[in-house]
C-alpha cells in the first residue's frame, strides 16, 4: 500500500458523516486507526437523520483552524457533503467514486477534503479511494498556479 505505512506530514484526519454515510464513516474510521493515522470523529452518532451541512462544516474548521491536514466526508451521494464543503475558504473539497479521481485530485488540486457517496459507492471501494488520497502528495509545478487562481477565485478575483 503506496505510503499507508510510512507517515508523512499528513497523518492527522478529520473525518464525519451523516446518517446516510454513517456505516461507512465507522469503517473508514477503523481503517485509518488501524494504519496509525490520527481521526478526528465528528460525528455524526448513527443512523438518525441530520443535517449534513453542519458536519461538513467541522470537518472543515478542523482544517482551517491547522488541527487536520485533511478531511473525509460522507453522505448519500457525496454531494452535498461536497457542496458544504466548497463554501469554506481554504477548503478543496472532491467528490469521487473512482481510483484515477482520488489520485489525480490530490496531485493536481491539493484537494484537501475528499467527499464519498455512501448509496454509490461501496465499503471496500472507499477505502481504497481514502487509502489513495491520504497517500497521494500534490505535484507542485504548473498546479501551484492553478490552486492560487482557486485562492483568488474566493476573494473575488475574477469579480
Ligand atoms: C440524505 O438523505 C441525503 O440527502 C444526503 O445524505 C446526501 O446525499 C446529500 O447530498
Amino acid at each position: 500500500m503506496k505510503g499507508m505505512d510510512q507517515k508523512d506530514a499528513r497523518h492527522r484526519i478529520s473525518l464525519a458523516c451523516d446518517h446516510a454515510g454513517f456505516e461507512m464513516k465507522q469503517a473508514v474510521l477503523a481503517f485509518l486507526k488501524e494504519h496509525g493515522y490520527t481521526v478526528f470523529d465528528r460525528g455524526c452518532e448513527g443512523t438518525e437523520s441530520v443535517d449534513y451541512p453542519a458536519y461538513a462544516h467541522l470537518v472543515c474548521g478542523d482544517l482551517q483552524k491547522g488541527l487536520a491536514d485533511l478531511g473525509i466526508l460522507i453522505c448519500g451521494t457525496g454531494i452535498g457533503m461536497s457542496i458544504a464543503a466548497n463554501k469554506h475558504k481554504g477548503i478543496r473539497a472532491a467528490l469521487c467514486d473512482n481510483e484515477f479521481c482520488a489520485e489525480m485530485t490530490r496531485r493536481h488540486n491539493d484537494a484537501n477534503v475528499l467527499c464519498l457517496g455512501a448509496r454509490v459507492t461501496d465499503v471496500p471501494t472507499a477505502l481504497k479511494l481514502v487509502e489513495i488520497f491520504i497517500s497521494t502528495s500534490f505535484e507542485h509545478g504548473r498546479h501551484e498556479k492553478r490552486v492560487a487562481m482557486l485562492n483568488a477565485l474566493e476573494n473575488g478575483f475574477f469579480s
